[in-house]
């Protein structure tokens, strides 16, 4: 992807690097994205709010397309989803990944078609299969044994529902110890080590209403390397060839899952699709080759590389308070629309925008307005030595796992989501209200 920037006094082209690449510096110290000016946004919808570029969401759609242009591509939805995101997608021709009976239902009901959905999750409810079932979706992925039996009565002896297996390769990757699912030591998938996994198949072989049409593995999330996915290249051919000689199966699919690294701060590194795509088509022919089977349709799932660097949140500012030699900058939002720092330590690059200011940089912590410690939005960054209340602070790469994992923490309410394009923006997702809030608290 080519991003392209007008730089200005304050923001410079290296400085914006993980921004969307529809941002400019329209006027001296403000942002615009999708041609929309990042204080109008912020006047216009109040704030926290979240805005996502809808070109850029497109434009990483076909850069995938692009990419692996013989594979399906299925858009993670837990990354984020609301109507308008599974209208982007589908237009964009890619299918979607869902892992609950809600994320399905809103997909399927806005339009999308189910035959292109695929369903996960380790602990599937009985409302998530029955969901599955009667809107029909392509395939439902097995992650437990007892799902099996489950699965093959609710299809129904003359039904037939298309299935595989979540494997775990024994690989690991990913960005922290939370997000790495590749290994023996965690809740998805079963085990090619310990046998699970060919016990597992064999059990869905017996099942003649269940079609299994490959394997799936997805090693974790926030990897920036090639190798790790290649190494599961070869222990999924692998098992496909144990498959081949104990049951004489030929599987026509391979799904890697998705995983694929995001820069959130300048410098920082992503992982390089051209290069997953042809070391993985190359070591996927070179590995069949091997084992004399033929080639299978490559799956890949990635969310946070679709729609992460489309999002920037925005906040104001309502504190600033110097303890001991750290400066708090405390905003109008923080963990319950974006967990991701408390969860995992992770770090972004917050702007002021809004008002120039030709004051030195200070170092301060971001933090939220929530009752907990562990509240940060950007832990040691540096932001204009006059940052003030009323402020206006951007941050970008805001676009994957902020409010899809929002919370209802101190009963504020999840922000609005706001897209733009060709200079206008709109309401996606309208603030979650003391209204709402209150219409669920039924009892005295
Ligand atoms: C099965 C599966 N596929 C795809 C994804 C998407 O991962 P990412 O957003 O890191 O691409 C996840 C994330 O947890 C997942 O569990």
């Amino acid at each position: 992807m080519t991003t392209v920037h007008e730089p200005t006094a304050t923001a410079t082209t290296a400085d914006l690097a993980v921004w969307p690449a529809s941002t400019t510096g329209p006027r001296h110290g403000d942002l615009a994205v999708g041609g929309v000016p990042l204080a109008e946004i912020a006047d216009r919808f109040g704030t926290p709010v979240h805005v996502l570029d809808e070109a850029e969401v497109r434009d990483r759609c076909r850069t995938y397309r692009d990419a692996f242009p013989d594979a399906e591509i299925l858009y993670a939805a837990k990354a984020f989803l609301c109507r308008a995101m599974a209208h982007w997608v589908a237009e964009e021709g890619l299918g979607l990944d869902v892992c609950s009976a809600g994320e399905l239902e809103l997909a399927v009901t806005t339009g999308f078609p189910p035959e292109r959905i695929t369903l996960h999750g380790n602990a599937k409810s009985p409302r998530d299969l029955e969901t599955a079932l009667r809107l029909g979706v392509g395939r439902i992925v097995i992650d437990s044994p007892s799902e099996i039996a489950r699965l093959a009565a609710a299809v129904g002896a003359d039904g037939h529902q298309k299935v595989m297996v979540r494997v775990v390769p024994g690989i690991s990757a990913g960005g922290h110890e939370k997000i790495r699912t590749g290994t023996d030591d965690q809740k998805f998938g079963l085990s090619i080590t310990d046998g699970y996994a060919q016990h597992a198949i064999a059990r869905v072989l017996d099942q003649p209403q269940l079609e299994l049409t490959g394997l799936h593995c997805h090693l974790g999330s926030q990897i920036t390397s090639v190798k790790p996915y290649l190494a599961a290249v070869r222990r999924m051919v692998g098992l496909m060839a144990q498959l081949h000689e104990q049951h004489g199966l030929v599987l026509p699919e391979l799904d890697l899952g998705g995983g694929h690294g995001i820069a959130y701060r300048p410098g920082e590194e992503a992982l390089d699709l051209t290069a997953l795509a042809r070391g993985v088509r190359a070591e996927l022919s070179a590995a069949c080759s091997t084992a004399g089977l033929p080639v299978p349709r490559l799956i890949i799932e990635p969310g946070r590389a679709v729609v992460g660097p489309a999002g920037v949140a925005l906040y104001h500012v309502l504190a600033v308070k110097h303890t001991g030699s750290h400066v708090y900058v405390a905003v109008d939002g923080g963990m319950s629309d974006n967990p991701r720092p408390a969860l995992y330590g992770v770090r972004y690059t917050p702007r002021l925008v809004g008002r120039h200011s030709t004051a030195a940089p200070a170092r301060v912590t971001v933090v939220g307005r929530h009752c907990e410690a562990g509240d940060i939005v950007a832990a040691d960054v540096e932001l204009p030595g006059d940052i003030r209340p009323g402020d206006l602070l951007a941050v970008p790469v805001a676009g994957a796992y902020h409010l899809s994992m929002a919370s209802g923490y101190n009963l504020v309410g999840r922000p609005p989501v706001a897209a733009v394009r060709d200079g206008l923006a709109r309401l996606l997702v309208r603030r979650e209200s003391l209204d709402d809030i209150r219409s669920r608290d039924v009892g005295l």
